[in-house]
């Protein structure tokens, strides 16, 4: 078997790369969105409780998963799974953790092409809205449209080659530019200089932002202050009067996990698989906890920050709304085109959010690269590859139906909001109660900088994070599956998009069976040492 010998060269190294998977375009443009339409303050307070009873336990189990897998010579999430849980089925369900980072991977990837795209059109001055401000809107919108091709199925693909398609193959070549030179000179050393340069450009917008004072005279209420207080002061939702209301409504709880799960990383099979590449003595505790709370300070302190203050400062209380998309995309370049020397402050912005939107998609990638050089024993070229081709059909599949961005929330909708749950309840169950979750705590603690106390460890695991999955998984299928399903059964683009991820699942299991055998042949040869139990501490 094509054993990889890889490791991350340093701690930071490790910890850069799991926050750079965190930190995304989720921090950005999802949060601010999500968080201003949801109560804003108010949603601070499921968000918070998402972090503690979901986000945080579930990193640290795939965390503790990945390490213990690794130890066994093992990087992929059914191989993982199917060790630690010690039966086929749990292999057989670790297909998740494959399915979602490369179906993620296709949409992602396109929308980074996008921050890409508007980069390169701010640099060259591309990107002019005109002069005339009661036009900014419309102008935005088209551009938007126009570079999408949102109005259109294959759009793109007419008369020659659109722009974006090549700003899309540069994303994707630089991708698995970075991807085929491995874990500690690829990603880590990209994460080594992207990050930081990513606080700098984000330092810079967000000072920008803090000091625009009240650009408006006509309008004196936009100010700095009151975007700050448009981005977090509690307000009601909908027709409610109380901010607290907003805590009443489940959707706003739903809201506030998903974004928990997408913001982090977890419930996608990837930090399992960046973890794998730990040494045994390696800490696990305080290095998730450290990239975690680097994720929130990009997320809280400079997405939530930036995006609807200042959107709100230009366009006030009316136009600071929208989707992550609408906001990213729409909304901005018309702040940018108010703002003075806008133009390089869009630069800089979207070249951040490009560099963020790469660290997070090649985490997306390394899990099946992982997995094609476990399952079949080949090379990391013919895994770069196999799974380049994969990729690139489904990325021309949303590129040609572009139409209303249908396909791209198809995918969204089944892998970053359905799949999240099942993934994240199965890591949590094979750890806690196949495993063992004092077992765990034992793994996890090897080598520990951070010991939380076992009993602390084992309930969260075992009972509170379970139940809180139960819980959410139950209330998302009660609100939103019966409407989708309906939608689907109209058939069309929605239908075409579940079709491959269906092909993508079907081509995945078969692997996952034929690398079974090959994994228990091995096994028979090279019987691992079982691990030691808590009793054998101290
Ligand atoms: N966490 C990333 C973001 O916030 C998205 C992502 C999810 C990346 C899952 C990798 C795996 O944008």
């Amino acid at each position: 078997m094509a054993r990889t010998k890889e490791r991350w060269g340093t701690r930071l190294g490790v910890i850069l790369a799991v926050a750079g998977s965190a930190v995304g375009l989720g921090n950005f443009l999802r949060f601010p969105g999500t968080a201003a339409q949801n109560g804003g303050g108010t949603f601070m307070v499921p968000y918070f409780c998402a972090l503690l009873l979901l986000g945080i336990p579930i990193c640290w189990a795939e965390w503790t998963l990945g390490k213990r897998g690794g130890q066994l010579g093992y990087h992929s999430c059914p191989a993982i799974l199917g060790q630690l849980g010690g039966s086929r089925i749990w292999r057989y369900l670790g297909v998740m953790g494959l399915l979602m980072p490369t179906i993620v991977y296709m949409y992602y990837v396109l929308v980074e092409s996008w921050t890409l795209a508007y980069a390169g059109y701010y640099l060259f001055g591309r990107l002019d809205l005109g002069s005339d401000p009661s036009q900014y809107p419309a102008r935005s919108s088209q551009f938007f449209t126009n570079l999408v091709g949102l109005d259109q199925d294959g759009f793109m693909l007419q008369g020659g080659l659109h722009p974006s398609v090549i700003f899309w193959m540069i994303a994707f070549g630089v991708n698995f530019c970075l991807i085929y030179r491995g874990i500690s000179k690829g990603i880590e050393k990209f994460c080594n200089v992207a990050m930081p340069i990513m606080v700098l450009c984000a330092g810079a917008v967000l000072i920008r932002v803090l000091t625009l004072g009240t650009p408006d005279p006509a309008h004196p209420d936009q100010n700095v202050l009151n975007g700050l207080g448009f981005m977090w002061n509690p307000k009601p939702i909908g027709s409610a009067h109380s901010a607290l209301s907003a805590l009443a409504d489940p959707k706003v709880w739903l809201a506030a996990a998903g974004q928990v799960f997408f913001t982090l990383s977890v419930g996608f099979g990837v930090i399992m698989n960046y973890a794998s590449y730990l040494g045994p003595k390696d800490d696990v505790v305080l290095s998730s906890l450290t990239a975690s709370a680097t994720n929130e300070f990009f997320e809280v302190c400079l997405g939530g920050l930036i995006t609807i203050p200042a959107a709100f400062i230009f366009l006030g209380a009316a136009g600071a709304v929208g989707g992550t998309f609408g906001l990213g995309f729409n909304t901005l370049p018309v702040v940018f085109a108010y703002m003075p020397a806008g133009r390089w402050f869009g630069f800089i912005w979207f070249t951040m959010l490009f560099l963020a939107a790469v660290t997070s998609s090649i985490s997306l990638l390394q899990p099946v690269i992982a997995f094609l050089e476990e399952a079949l024993g080949v090379g990391r070229r013919a895994s770069v590859t196999i799974l380049g081709l994969i990729t690139a059909l489904g990325c021309l599949f949303l590129i040609y139906f572009s139409k209303d961005l249908a396909a791209l929330d198809t995918m969204d909708f089944w892998m970053a909001q359905l799949g999240i749950f099942i993934l994240g309840t199965i890591e949590v169950v094979v750890l806690a109660w196949v495993f063992g979750a004092r077992r765990a705590h034992w793994v996890a603690c090897q080598g520990a900088e951070l010991h939380p106390p076992s009993w602390v460890f084992t309930v969260l695991m075992r009972c509170i994070t379970p139940l809180c999955l139960l819980t959410v998984f139950g209330a998302w299928c009660y609100l939103y599956a019966g409407d989708y399903l309906r939608s689907l059964a109209r058939g069309g683009v929605p239908l075409a998009a579940v079709g491959i991820i269906a092909t993508v699942l079907l081509f995945m299991l078969i692997l996952v069976h034929l690398a079974g055998r090959r994994w228990d042949r091995a096994d028979a040869d090279r019987l691992p040492p079982s691990p030691p139990g808590p009793e054998d501490v101290g």
